[in-house]
């Protein structure tokens, strides 16, 4: 297996994905909306990177797209569905509905989509691996994390349907489940560009990096073609799952 798919591929955990695949031998097409961060991630990471600008949420676009890669990057083994985001921390009678259509439209339908354009030739051959990235929140409530955590819990369950559907061949499937992860644009795109108000979440915090996902991939593939992970939790040791809240009836 040596040509994964890495959506996300602009920024954050899907950057430090490329960098680290291109590093250990792999052919890797990145996808995302901003061509020129594509560009300028070519110009570090040279020839074996391919630069796929689309957005996952346009049906029609992607479909298309995915017939322009070049023999030289296909056929696909490795599928890291990592695009995604969370809009707004407001609660759900406060919250922007155009926010939840956007994160349902990318975190859902958008992965569900390329997965499903993607998973034929993986079974046609035998052959694949799927790497989701959900988050903790998909596990975990916390407040303002709605439809956010709706999302990710779909991931996570759509992950495990898909390992069942796998059954028998040799095609795996993770979904990650990142904790409090600093030093991408998460933060700054759910506070709609409000640096200040993104910098603060990190503040004194020892957050996870991109680079400890990357890792975690890098270990992911390094495991015997028998071996299946099918969650994969990851916090910082500053964070916990712990935190039943009870708060009294405000009158
Ligand atoms: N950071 C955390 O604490 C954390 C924790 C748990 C899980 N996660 C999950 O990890 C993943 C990556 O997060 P990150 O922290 O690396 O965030 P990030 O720095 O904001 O990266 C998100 C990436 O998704 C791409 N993207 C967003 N919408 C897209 C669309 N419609 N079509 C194509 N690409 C799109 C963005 O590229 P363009 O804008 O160029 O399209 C960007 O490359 C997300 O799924 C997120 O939910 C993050």
């Amino acid at each position: 297996m040596n040509i994964a798919l890495v959506t996300g591929a602009s920024s954050g955990f899907g950057e430090a994905i490329c960098r680290r695949l291109i590093a250990e031998g792999y052919h890797v097409i990145g996808c995302a909306r901003r061509v020129e961060k594509l560009s300028r991630l070519q110009q570090q990471l040279g020839q074996n990177f391919l630069p796929l600008p689309l957005d996952i949420t346009q049906q029609q676009q992607v479909s298309k797209v995915l017939d322009l890669i070049p023999a030289k990057f296909q056929p696909i083994d490795i599928l890291i569905n990592n695009a995604g985001l969370a809009l707004g921390l407001d609660p759900a009678y406060q919250a922007d509905f155009n926010d939840w259509q956007t994160m349902v439209d990318t975190n859902i339908l958008g992965l569900v989509h390329l997965t499903r354009l993607i998973l034929p030739t993986m079974v046609a051959r035998n052959q694949g691996y799927i790497i989701n990235i959900g988050s903790i929140a998909g596990s975990y409530a916390y407040k303002g994390g709605n439809v956010y955590g709706a999302s990710k819990a779909f991931v996570k369950q759509f992950s495990l349907n898909l390992r069942t559907d796998l059954a028998g061949k040799r095609i795996r499937v993770t979904n990650i489940e990142p904790g409090l992860c600093g030093g991408t644009e998460f933060s700054t795109v759910r506070f709609h560009g409000d640096k200040v108000k993104a910098a603060s979440v990190y503040d004194g915090i020892d957050y996870l990096t991109a680079d400890d996902i990357a890792n975690s991939i890098s270990w992911l593939l390094s495991l015997p073609n028998h071996v299946n992970v099918n969650c994969l939790e990851i916090m910082p040791v500053s964070q916990t799952p712990a935190g039943l809240h009870v708060t009294k009836l405000i009158e």
